[in-house]
C-alpha cells in the first residue's frame, strides 16, 4: 500500500518525492512497475463505494471522496441523518442491503464492534474509516510521512527501524493504531497518558503479539510522565484529549490532562532529539499542542494530512479496485 501511495503521489503531482524540507535532494526510489501502472488506470470505473459515516470528518471524507473519483468510481456519502443505520434499522440488515448494491463500504463508526458487524455480513469489502478503537487509514498516511522525512529516503518500511516515536496524550484510537503498527516494524513507541487513561488491554495484547511475530525489535515504553516519554524521541505526536463522542467529559478531561500540552519547554526538559518532527492527525486544539510547536519548522502536520489522499488512493485501488466477487 505504501509503495502504491508513493506511486500515486508521483503520478499525480508529477514531481520527485520527497518534495520539500530536510529530505530535499534525497534520491527518489522508483515505485515498482505494477504500482505505476495502477496509478494510471481507472480501476473503479462503474463502481460505487458507500461512505457510511456516523461521525464528522474533514480529512477522511475529502481524501476518500476525491480518491474514489480519481480512480473512476462514485463515492456515495451516507451520513447518519441520511440512512436508517442505527436509528431505524439493524447493522445486519443495513450491511446486507447496502453491500448488495455497492462495490465497497468505507465506514466511520462509534464502537469498533459496529464496523466488525458490518464486515461480517457484507458481501463487499468493508474498510474502517475510524472506530473508537482504531484508525488504520491515518497511520498509513503517517507511515508515508515518516518515510518522506527519514534520511536516507527510502520507500521501504524497514528503513524506519530504530526510530523512536513519543506519544503524549490520551489513550485513544490513534495511539492504539500506532501500538499495533509501529513496534512490529522495529519502531519504538514511548507513551505517556495521564493516570486513569490507561492503555487498552486488548490493544496491548495485539501489539505484543505483533512484536513477537516480527522478532521483537520495537519496544513500547509506558509512563504517566510526558517528559520521560519524549526522551531521545525522533518524532513527537499527540491528538485531541476529547475524541468524538466524549464531549460530555470535556471539563474533567481538561483537568486530568494538565501538564500534557506539547511545548518546546517540554521537549527540552524531557530531552527530545533537537530535530524531532512533530505530527498530529488533526483536528488540532491548542490545549494539546501550542502554536509554537504546531506551526514550528519541525511540524509536518500538513504533509501528513495531504498524505491521507495518496494513501486513500492506494487503499481503494487495492481493496475495491482489485477486488473480485
Ligand atoms: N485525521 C482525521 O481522520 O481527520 P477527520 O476526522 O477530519 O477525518
Ligand atoms: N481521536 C480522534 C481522532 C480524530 C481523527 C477521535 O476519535 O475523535
Amino acid at each position: 500500500l505504501i509503495n502504491s501511495a508513493f506511486a500515486f503521489k508521483k503520478h499525480y503531482k508529477s514531481i520527485a518525492i520527497p518534495e520539500a524540507g530536510r529530505s530535499e535532494g534525497a534520491k527518489f526510489q522508483q515505485p515498482d512497475a505494477a504500482s505505476s501502472e495502477a496509478a494510471k488506470g481507472k480501476p473503479l470505473t462503474d463502481k460505487t463505494v458507500a461512505l457510511m459515516f456516523s461521525k464528522r470528518s474533514t480529512r477522511t471524507r475529502v481524501s476518500s471522496e476525491t480518491a474514489i473519483t480519481m480512480l473512476g468510481g462514485h463515492p456515495m456519502f451516507l451520513g447518519s441523518s441520511d440512512i436508517q443505520l442505527g436509528v431505524n434499522e439493524s447493522l445486519y440488515d443495513t450491511s446486507r442491503v447496502i453491500s448488495s448494491m455497492v462495490d465497497g463500504i468505507f465506514a466511520r463508526v462509534g464502537h469498533h464492534s459496529e464496523v466488525e458487524e458490518l464486515a461480517k455480513h457484507s458481501t463487499v469489502p468493508v474498510i474502517n474509516a475510524l472506530s473508537h478503537l482504531y484508525h488504520p487509514c491515518q497511520i498509513l498516511a503517517d507511515l508515508q510521512t515518516l518515510l518522506e522525512f527519514r534520511q536516507p529516503f527510502s520507500t521501504d518500511l524497514s528503513s524506519l527501524e530504530g526510530l523512536t516515536i513519543a506519544w503524549v496524550g490520551d489513550s485513544n484510537n490513534i495511539l492504539n493504531e500506532m501500538m499495533v503498527t509501529y513496534p512490529r516494524m522495529g519502531v519504538n513507541l514511548q507513551i505517556a497518558t495521564p493516570k486513569g487513561y490507561d492503555l487498552e488491554p486488548e490493544v496491548v495484547e495485539r501489539a505484543n503479539a505483533g512484536i513477537k511475530q516480527e522478532g521483537g525489535k520495537g519496544k513500547i515504553i509506558y509512563t504517566n510522565d510526558p517528559a520521560e516519554a519524549v526522551k531521545n524521541a525522533n518524532v513527537i505526536t499527540t491528538d485531541t484529549w476529547i475524541s468524538m463522542g466524549q464531549e460530555e467529559e470535556t471539563a474533567k478531561r481538561l483537568k486530568d490532562f494538565a501538564g500534557y500540552q506539547v511545548t518546546n519547554e517540554l521537549l527540552k526538559r524531557g530531552g527530545a532529539a533537537k530535530d524531532a518532527l512533530f505530527m498530529h492527525c488533526l483536528p488540532r486544539h491548542k490545549e494539546e499542542v501550542d502554536d509554537e510547536v504546531f506551526h514550528g519548522n519541525q511540524s509536518v502536520v500538513f504533509q501528513e494530512a495531504e498524505n491521507r489522499k495518496w494513501t486513500a488512493l492506494a487503499v481503494f485501488d487495492a481493496f475495491v479496485g482489485k477486488w473480485k466477487v
